[in-house]
Formats: C-alpha cells, structure tokens, sequence
C-alpha cells in the first residue's frame, strides 16, 4: 500500500500519528537547511518537512527533486509551529516530518505549470492534456461533472428509470447535423451511422415496455464547432411513457432544482417554478429562442410609432413588412459616436444594415440619427413605450423579423455584459414552449421540423399540417439556462399514419422513409404507448456551473475547435491495408493533392 491517508485529509486529530502518503511535488523550498514539500494528489494538499538532522537520507534525496516527480513518504504528523499554520490550507495546522523518502518516478518539467491556474495557450494544453488535468481548476471541473451525473443518476434511479445502453453503431439518427460514417468490412459498401442522439432506440425502448429509461448518453454530431458545441458530446437522454408535456417538464425541474441545492449551493435559481415563455414571445421580448432573463433590456416594438414618421431607414422597413423594435440601454445615454458606432459594427454582423437611435444625455440633451423626424410628440410616445428617462441611450432596428430579432438578441447580450448585468452566481433556467412545427427551407423549398421528425405536433392543429403547416405549433419544449440551450424535447409521435404524413410534409420520399425508418414504422403497429421525453446536454450544464466560458473546459478529452484531438492528433490517415480491407479508396480534395 502507497499511502494510508490522501494528501488532503490530514487535520489536527491526526497528530502524533505515523502516516504513509503518495503524490506529486507541487512546490519545493528550501529554509535554513530544511526542505519543506507541497505534496499534492486528488484530494489535496500538504506540508511535509525533510530535516537533515532527523531524515538526513530523505534530506539529502531531496535535493534532486523537482516539480511534479512522484513521490512516496513516510512520517510523523504534527502540528505546525506557531505562526507557520496556513488557515487558507484545509490541512493548513499540520505538516508531516518526513523519516523515509522515496522517489517513484522523475519528471520532466511540464510545458506549462500545474501549481498555477495562470492562463496558457489552450492547444499546449490540449496536447499535454494530462497534465492540464492535474491543474486545480480543470480538477474542480472533472469533480463537478461528476457529481451532476452521479446526483442524476440517483434521482432517477429513485424515481423508477432504468439506464439502458443504446448502440453507437447505428443507423443514421437525424438531429440536424451531418453523420459520422462508419464502413463496414463485412458489408462492402455499407456503413453505420454514429447516432447524433439515441432518439429512435429510447423511442423503441418505450415500445418495448421500458417505460422509464434514461442513459448518459455520448452523441455524435459532425457539425461546425461552436464554444458550446463538441463533434462527440454527452445528453442525459431521458424517456417515459404515458406522459404529457407538463409531466416531463415537472420532471427534469424538480430534478434540477434539487441539483443544484446539492452540488452547487453557493448558486441562486432565479425562478421557482421555472418560467415557461410561448416561442413567439421570447422572440419579441428577447429576440432569441434561448433568452437570458437574469436581465432587462428587452425588446420593444415601436413599428406603429414611427409608421409615417418619414424616417425612411423605418418607413422602407415596415412598408415591406418587417419591423422596428428597440432596446433601452438604460444608463448609457452619454455614449460617444464611437461607442455607438461599435455597437452598429456588432448588429451589421448579424445582418442589420445599421442602428438607428436616440440618446437622451444625462444633461437632458437629445441626440438621434432621425432627430429631423422626431416630433417632439413622437418623441415622447417613444420615450413611455420604452421607459426612457435622461441618461438611457435607445437603440433601434428596422428590418424584417428574423435580422430584427437576431441583431436585437445578441446586442441585448452584449449591452448586459457591458452593463455588468450577468451575474455568474444566478441560474435563470426557462422553458420556451409553442414552437412552431416546421420552418420553410427557403433554399430547399421544403418545410424542415423544427426540433425532429419524430415530434408530435400539437393535437388540435394535426389539421393545419394540411391546410397551413407553417401555422401548426409543436409538442416541444426547451429547457434554457442563462443564454444557452441546455435541453430540448418532446412528446413523440406514436401513430403510424401520422408519422407517415409528417415524413410526407418534410419531403421526405415514401421509399427513403421506409429504408430509413421502416422499422420506426413497423414497431408503431404493435401498441405503441404514448411517450414523450427530453435530453439536456451534460456538457452545457457543467459548463455553466462551473462558469466556464467553453465546455472544453469540462470534458477531459475534448477536441479542438478544428475537431482535432491535438492530444493523440485524431483524425490521422489509416493504413492503405486497413482502406483496402474496408473497400475504401480515398480521392483527395483538389487543394490537399
Ligand atoms: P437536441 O438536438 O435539441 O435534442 O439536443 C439536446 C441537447 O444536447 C446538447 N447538444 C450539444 N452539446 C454539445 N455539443 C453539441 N454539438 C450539441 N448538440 C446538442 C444541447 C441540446 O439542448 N433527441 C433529442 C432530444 C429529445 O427529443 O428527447 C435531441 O437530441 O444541450
Ligand atoms: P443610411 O440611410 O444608410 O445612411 O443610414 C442612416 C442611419 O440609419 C445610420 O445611422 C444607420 O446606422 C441607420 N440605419 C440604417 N439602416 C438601418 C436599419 N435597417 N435599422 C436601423 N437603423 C438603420
């Protein structure tokens, strides 16, 4: 045995015992003649002290050791002398004098250093990975993500679910994203899909009887990498049978509100019960189907003010049927030309053609790009639509609904950021229901789903699909938590000749549907009970617990932003013999020939 206690554990009542310890050297120094020794595992860390008199071999050995060599100990815990105690050190009282010393391997010294979390260049520490893993935060983070799928786990397995492990060679799963393809080498020419999310298997699993299933579950998404977004990533992928909407929905909230009491108590829920938002009104008041409502800054619309204003940026706008909505930035009403400027820069990246506004100066001057046609009386209805007092700086795009919404929705953002308005410490999660069924795919000239083609739409608009699909409303929810997506899910489908009208609807070819999802259709014939479920991304959620900005930051082994691992550099080219056996050949991008 290498250690009879952790490194972390050691308090006052160990005193006088002899202990055995094991870990990495995190810090060495050196003080009149004595080598003092962070010693550092898992749990934590502690003083041990090396004097020549009473360990003059473990002194003297100490002398070549360096940062992160791994080493054993054996000693005598006693209490610090006065003055010396460490009160930030959970084992800050004691330190353990050290009568045998042992070193059971050297180390190189690390490209960058672990016993600090000083900022070093993200692709080093991809590569040296598991070095970056001893590091105190990524620790921290590794620990959370634990205990969130461990809490999870209990809290279901009370509740009745039953974890199944679902296949990853599959058949193709659509979720919006590409596939990733696996050959076969016993079927010529065929290949497995990696499923993006194991949403017909839970499906099939309620066919089965299952009626309670959850898994933790990797997904597998060949899409453009995003901050939120890995090629591999992990759902908590739920699933009931003989639910409604609110019954799923009730579900995951009292899940997540005992979560978080338990795993991160220092952290405020902003709302109990969570807020629940129609689609069509997180679009007008926030301009984006996954708002964050810690803050204000919504979104007013101003269209019917400024109708014959003769501003013509607004009259063109609405006169081709879109909008003017604005944002009161409340306080920055002394804004310089130059600071309004950045932020037209920041709206024309997301499509508006510029930023109209009105600041009121705190001296109670008024500035505005349409000041000509500004009315004292306009002015002042605008002013009481949007609560506008000196000081506040009112900003405004007119376009057609979808640039309004996007450039108003990520100025919103931007505006609390400089605002200061979003506090790390507050969990604002929401529920955005009454999502359209499909949205019109103006390149394809088609309707696409808007969650998946297994959702069931709304009962009392099945008729719409025929009429005015783009009218039908969804059985979906979404769960959102500060700003990010973090869930979605639905009540399914579960009558053959519906899912065959909607497979119909989305274009998608009676002969294409039935090789694809033939036996999706074929189980729904042999009593099928309704079900619905939901699947909330693990990493999104420990991301935002632990306040990272990127769920790199809480998957041990992620991929680059080029979809890289740097680590064990993946993807790499395979072997002509491996290609040949697969039925592979490969044919080069012009450009990499
Ligand atoms: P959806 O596609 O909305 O639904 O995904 C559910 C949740 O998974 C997370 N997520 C991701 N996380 C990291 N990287 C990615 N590339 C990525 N893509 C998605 C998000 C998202 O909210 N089968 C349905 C669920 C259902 O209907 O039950 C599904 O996968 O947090
Ligand atoms: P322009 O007519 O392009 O010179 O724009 C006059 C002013 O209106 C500038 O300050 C633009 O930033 C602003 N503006 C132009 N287009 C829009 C728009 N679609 N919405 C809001 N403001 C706009």
């Amino acid at each position: 045995m290498y250690k009879t206690h952790t490194c972390g554990e050691l308090r006052a009542e160990h005193i006088g015992k002899t202990v055995s310890l094991a870990g990495w050297v995190h810090r060495r120094r050196d003080h009149g003649g004595v080598t003092f020794i962070d010693l550092r595992d898992r749990f934590g860390l502690v003083q041990i002290v090396l004097n020549p008199e009473t360990s003059p071999d473990g002194h003297k050995l100490a002398e070549s050791i360096r940062m992160e060599w791994v080493i054993q100990v054996e000693g005598l815990v006693r209490r610090r002398p006065e003055g010396a105690e460490n009160p930030n050190l959970p084992t800050g009282e004691i330190e353990v004098e050290v009568h045998t010393l042992k070193i059971l391997n050297p180390a190189k010294t690390p490209p960058f250093l672990i016993n600090k979390d000083e900022e070093a260049d993200e692709n080093t520490r991809l590569k040296y990975r598991y070095l970056d893993l001893r590091r105190e935060k990524m620790r921290n983070n590794i620990e959370l993500r634990h205990r969130v799928v461990k809490f999870i786990r209990d809290y279901l397995d009370q509740k009745g679910f039953l974890e199944v492990e679902t296949p990853i060679l599959f058949k193709t799963t659509p979720e919006g994203a590409r596939d990733y393809l696996v050959p076969s080498r016993v079927h010529p020419g065929e290949f497995y899909a990696l499923p993006q999310s194991p949403q017909q298997l839970k499906q099939l699993l309620m066919v089965g009887g299952i009626e309670r299933y959850f898994q933790i579950a990797r997904c597998f998404r060949d899409e453009d990498q995003r901050g939120d977004r890995q090629p591999e990533f992990t759902q908590l992928d739920l699933e009931m049978s003989f639910v409604e909407r609110e019954d799923v929905m009730d579900l995951i909230e009292d899940m997540f509100t005992k979560m978080i009491a338990k795993v991160v108590p220092e952290k405020k829920i902003y709302s109990t019960p969570f807020p629940r938002f129609k689609y069509q009104e997180v679009m007008e008041r926030f301009g984006k189907d996954n708002p964050d409502i810690r803050f204000g800054l919504e979104l007013v619309n101003i269209s019917d003010l400024v109708e014959h204003s003769g501003f013509s940026v607004f009259d063109q706008a609405i006169q081709s049927g879109g909008f003017v909505r604005g944002i009161n930035a409340k306080g920055l009403g002394n804004y310089t030309r130059k600071q309004i400027d950045e932020l037209t820069d920041l709206v024309r990246q997301f499509g508006a053609k510029g930023l109209a506004y009105i600041a009121y100066t705190s001296d109670g001057e008024i500035r505005s790009t349409f000041a000509k046609f500004l009315s004292p009386q306009l002015q002042q209805t605008i002013f009481e639509r949007m609560q506008a007092d000196k000081g506040d700086l009112l900003l405004f795009v007119a376009d057609k609904a979808e640039v309004v919404y996007e450039s108003l929705g990520r100025l919103r953002v931007s505006l609390a950021e400089k605002l200061n308005l979003l506090d790390p410490d507050v969990l604002a999660f929401c529920w955005v229901i009454d999502f359209p069924y499909v949205v019109w795919n103006e390149d394809e000239k088609r309707w696409d789903p808007s969650h998946h083609l297994f959702t069931s739409p709304m009962e009392e608009d099945i008729p719409l699909l025929e009429t005015d699909p783009g009218k039908a409303r969804g059985q979906q929810y979404d769960l959102v938590l500060n700003n990010y997506e973090i869930g979605g899910g639905s009540i399914r489908i579960h009558d053959r000749k519906l899912q065959e009208k909607v497979f119909k609807l989305i274009g998608l070819d009676e002969d294409v549907a039935r090789e694809r999802f033939g036996h999706m259709l074929e189980a729904f014939e042999y009593g099928t009970p309704p079900h619905g479920g939901i699947a909330p991304g693990i990493d999104r959620i420990c991301m935002i617990l632990a306040g990272e900005p990127n769920i790199r930051e809480v998957i041990a082994f992620p991929k680059n932003q080029a979809a890289r691992d740097v680590m064990a550099d993946a993807p790499s080219p395979a072997d002509l013999k491996q290609l040949e056996e697969l039925h592979i050949q490969v044919v080069y991008p012009p450009d990499l020939t």
